[in-house]
């Protein structure tokens, strides 16, 4: 989940694979470095910290050079230091690498090379696979070649490009195992290299990419796939539909700031495209469904984190308008246990970044259990997107800050469509009832516009509230997950202990821990009953000297001393509720982690796209 970035052409390398990485950066940023052919040889810049904090070493070394590679590090092997920081050379020094993944066998292969008089100046795993590479060209393989019979000595899933001081207008780059993804572009000027496409969108919207098992020799003009075993491979381009000024943070603070208010457009995104009122119409053009709707017995929704929560909403979606068994695992868990499975198991996988480690294994598993996958992702040419049997894309465009917004939405938005097709080709619902599910789905990114009007309401909560220290979240049904999202956004970007968990809980154990000092959130916007309920567990709350943010609708009548603050939104269909609940706990993790002083859109020790297990 590192972020890595090869240049070679007419700018010069340096100050190209800075602004590349700094559109990886969301990937890690524990440390950075990077490494230039110039005209005295190989130089290497690196330190621990950010992108920001190698451009002025880098700067200040003036490196004259049209190739190089760089890279952004999420620790894995190795503690935060600038020796660990990326490119690590071979024995020789006449070769540099740039690595994205986490070598299972590294003890074994460190001790190899020891034995044969290797030293190290590092505690990676990525200097051990730099070596191996050196003593492949030793023995007189080519880079490219070196490169792949190295990473074939590798355990794990691995991304690695690199720079050869003898091959001055190549860099070869290889890809094993299903985490870590590689793409390159070309245009008149040369050629570019990247883990994801944000870096590479900058230059050419054609993209390749890198698949599994595959080495590149990237060429200014061109690029030459093969397999590990050294077979040609062809190579198609895509197209890739992103707008690169989309990814700027167009006049907002921060860039998740600028997600959560574009959430009204985004799910518009991901709908409007696919559904028609006049006449009542859903065609999910892009997406073929790969098995007969009629012979799916049951769903699993396999994601990790805020898709995993979305999943949640998901399966309810599809329980309640296709009719149909579902549920959600967490695809960490899943991936090891993930019992009985046949052709009639619909396994829906759900990502935004389409590179989650840990999602990529379940479809894995999934496969070789026979079942059918579906997958709801966001980024287009993702490794999930090449695995899944059908992809409903969920056009929301580049999400930069790491912690996830307006996917989530989007992710709610797609689960909904394909819900309400499924009910269609299975029979599970009348022409009526159809007709009503997509309005009510239509006009959610109206409703999602006026539940941002609550931000200055919420902001003034976070001035008051962003020195406690611990948080309940709390919500029933629909409510529920919202309630979860709303704790893990907290949690993520304020570092601020934070729990979710159903309110119908309450009373079975979390209720010991209410005092002043535990503000409690809790969301009530379910249909009638549900709801009733959740604000049975406020009042007990509140009857214990507890303080609670209540989000209602705004057609709610409360009473007047229910909740200590009520943060209103607007009224929509129960199974709409979600999309707009969530939208005051994301304005208030923002608030809190702002009030705070914090990096709100790279918060400490996290990642945005997690391409290890
Ligand atoms: C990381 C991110 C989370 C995200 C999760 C799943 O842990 O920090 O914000 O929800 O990965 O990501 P995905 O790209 O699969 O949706």
């Amino acid at each position: 989940m590192c972020g890595i970035v090869g240049y070679l052409g007419e700018r010069p390398a340096a100050s190209t694979i800075l602004d590349g990485l700094r559109a990886l950066e969301y990937r890690g940023y524990d440390s950075a470095g990077l490494a230039v052919l110039t005209p005295d040889g190989l130089e290497v810049r690196r330190c621990a910290g950010r992108i920001s904090d190698l451009a002025p070493l880098v700067e200040d070394a003036h490196l004259t050079g049209s190739i190089g590679v760089g890279h952004t590090r999420w620790a894995t092997h190795g503690a935060v230091t600038d020796d660990n920081a990326h490119p690590h050379a071979d024995a020789s020094g006449r070769l540099v690498i740039v690595h994205n993944g986490m070598t299972d066998n590294v003890d074994e292969l460190r001790a190899e090379l020891l034995a044969d008089g290797h030293q190290f100046s590092s505690e990676t795993d990525t200097e051990v696979i730099a070596h191996l590479i050196g003593v492949e060209r030793d023995r007189g393989a080519e880079l490219p070649d070196a490169l792949g019979r190295a990473l074939q000595r590798l355990v794990g899933a691995h991304s690695v490009a690199v720079l050869a001081a003898d091959e001055p207008d190549m860099l070869a780059a290889g890809r094993i195992g299903a985490a870590g993804g590689l793409v390159v572009g070309h245009n008149g000027c040369g050629a570019i290299l990247a883990s994801d496409l944000p870096a590479v969108v900058r230059h050419t919207r054609k993209v390749q990419i890198v698949q599994a098992g595959e080495v590149v020799s990237l060429r200014r003009r061109a690029a030459e796939f093969r397999r590990l075993d050294n077979r040609p491979v062809t190579r198609g381009l895509i197209t890739v539909p992103w707008d690169p000024v989309a990814a700027a943070k167009a006049g907002h603070r921060h860039f998740m700031h600028k997600e959560i208010h574009e959430q009204p457009e985004t799910l518009a995104e991901t709908i409007r495209p696919r559904v028609t009122l006049d006449p009542p119409e859903l065609r999910l053009d892009d997406f073929r469904l790969p098995t007969d709707a009629r012979q799916i017995d049951r769903a699993v929704i396999v994601a990790s984190g805020t898709s995993h929560i979305a999943g949640m909403v998901g399966a309810r979606y599809l329980r309640e308008l296709a009719r149909l068994p579902a549920a959600t695992e967490i695809a960490s868990e899943f991936a090891y246990a993930p019992g009985p499975l046949t052709r009639r198991t619909l396994v829906i996988a759900v990502s935004q970044s389409g590179e989650t480690a840990d999602v990529l294994v379940a479809v894995q598993r999934a496969h070789a259990a026979g079942a059918p996958v579906a997958a709801l992702v966001n980024t287009v040419g993702s490794e999930l997107t090449r695995m899944a049997d059908a992809v409903l894309p969920l056009h929301a465009g580049p999400e930069v800050s790491v912690a996830a917004t307006k996917t989530f939405t989007s992710e709610l938005g797609a689960f909904y469509l394909l819900a309400c097709q499924l009910a269609q080709q299975r029979g599970a619902c009348t022409q009526a009832q159809f007709e009503r599910r997509i309005a009510a789905i239509a006009h959610a990114p109206i409703a999602v516009a006026r539940a941002l009007d609550v931000e200055p309401q919420v902001e003034e909560l976070a001035r008051r509230f962003h020195r406690c220290k611990n948080f309940l979240f709390l919500g029933r049904g629909l409510g529920h997950p919202v309630a979860l999202e709303g704790a893990l956004k907290l949690k993520e970007i304020s570092y601020i202990h934070a729990e979710g968990f159903a309110a119908g809980e309450l009373k079975h154990g979390p209720i010991a821990l209410i005092d002043p000092d535990m503000p409690v959130v809790a969301v009530a916007l379910d249909d009638d009953d549900v709801r009733a309920k959740t604000l049975n567990a406020v009042a007990q709350i509140r009857s214990r000297d507890g303080r609670v943010i209540l989000v209602a609708s705004d057609a709610d009548d409360l009473r007047g001393d229910l909740a200590e603050h009520v943060v209103r939104v607007p009224r929509t269909a129960p199974l709409i509720a979600p999309l707009v609940g969530v939208v005051p706990l994301q304005l208030f993790a923002y608030h809190m982690a702002v009030r705070l002083g914090l990096d709100v859109d790279q918060p400490r020790n996290l990642a945005k796209s997690v391409t290890v297990e």
